[in-house]
């Protein structure tokens, strides 16, 4: 038995304080690797074929970072999202135990998500993506784009508790392993994904639309380009037919880059993303970028999709300049 798996609630742990600083986009351990985890070599290849998954994570630990003097002691109360395949395991949690020098960061007795980067349940039968450099990657990110969007914490994203790290221990070894995970303030909602669109009133489902563009649009004003706006990464509270003050929240800034551009583009040629200034959704979410963007959310939207963005977003306070339709103009 895996500690993050379904049989994990109940299971107590210690989460200790982890920083990170140093990792932010960790691929230096490969020439070959790149900044999404891609890392296709014979080497890995083979090694995924001849070890088991287990003594992988054994041979690859996360990068360290540094390990911090205080743990809490947290319960698993709940699976949010858990199981093979997946990047990180996603659990609700509550703080049994939290010492003094941290009471002001985190409340003791409450309830939150913890997203534990665990590479075990990684897919490792897929061959081009490095488990453990994306964790690594996943988990620094994600981080680094919490940190970096504070002020908006608890609104349309999350808030965000901080970064720690948890020793598994590995069966008949006598041994632990490290895992990386970060604390989230638990969202009382769904993601689009388990939600029927049809449910909806247009109006309803417009509203929701609206809020998620406002939302992503924040986001990238604030240098924080998301890369992963997807239905199963934007939960939305409140029932069908309720005007809930707090409707869309977008989660997973696993794949987020702060900034604009690639994050290892020369900052002179960065400039040409104009960094903190609105980009227009009449640009960002035009109709010309279907199908990487708002294909996956089509079910959701039977009305004219052009009249209705120029509507709600043609006037907005970020007027398009010249410089914005060469870059973001499909
Ligand atoms: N703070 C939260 N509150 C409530 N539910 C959450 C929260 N964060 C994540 N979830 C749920 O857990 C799921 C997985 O979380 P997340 O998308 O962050 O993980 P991931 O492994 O990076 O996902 P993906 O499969 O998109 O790569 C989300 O789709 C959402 O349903
Ligand atoms: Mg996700």
């Amino acid at each position: 038995m895996d500690v993050i798996t379904r049989q994990a609630v109940g299971f107590v742990a210690n989460f200790t304080v982890h920083y990170w600083s140093e990792i932010l986009y960790p691929f230096s351990h490969s020439a070959t690797a790149d900044l999404d985890g891609y890392n296709h070599t014979f080497e890995l290849a083979r090694e995924r074929e001849s070890i088991h998954p287990l003594e992988r994570c054994l041979i690859h630990p996360p990068t360290s970072g540094i390990t911090g003097h205080n743990s809490i002691l947290v319960k698993v109360v709940e699976p949010v999202r858990t199981g093979d395949r997946h990047n990180a395991q996603v659990v609700t949690i509550r703080t049994e135990y939290v010492p003094t020098e941290l009471t002001h960061a985190i409340p003791t007795d409450s309830y939150f998500v913890a997203k534990i980067y665990d590479p075990l349940y990684f897919d490792h039968e897929q061959d081009d993506v490095d488990a453990f450099l994306s964790t690594d990657q996943e988990y620094s990110r994600e981080a680094a784009a919490y940190r970096k969007l504070s002020f908006m914490q608890g609104t349309i994203i999350p808030k965000f508790y901080g970064t720690f790290t948890l020793e598994l221990p590995v069966a008949n070894k006598g041994i632990s392993r490290s895992v990386r995970l970060i604390i989230l303030e638990a969202i009382p909602g769904k993601p689009m994904t388990q939600l029927v669109p049809m449910d909806y009133s247009q109006v309803e489902r417009q509203g929701i639309i609206k809020a998620l563009i406002e939302a992503e649009s924040l986001l990238y004003t604030n240098d924080v380009w998301h890369r992963d706006i997807h239905p199963r990464n934007v939960l939305v509270s409140g029932n069908v037919g309720e005007n809930c003050s707090r409707r869309v929240i977008i989660v997973d800034f696993g794949k987020a880059w702060v900034g604009r551009a690639h994050p290892l583009l020369a900052p002179e040629a960065a400039k040409k993303y104009l960094p903190g200034i609105p980009i227009s959704p009449v640009l960002c979410w035009s109709k010309a970028w279907w199908p990487y963007l708002q294909v996956s959310f089509a079910e959701w939207i039977d009305w004219d999709w052009e009249p209705w963005l120029e509507h709600h977003f043609g006037s907005t306070s970020a007027p398009i300049t010249k410089d914005m339709e060469e870059i973001w103009r499909p």
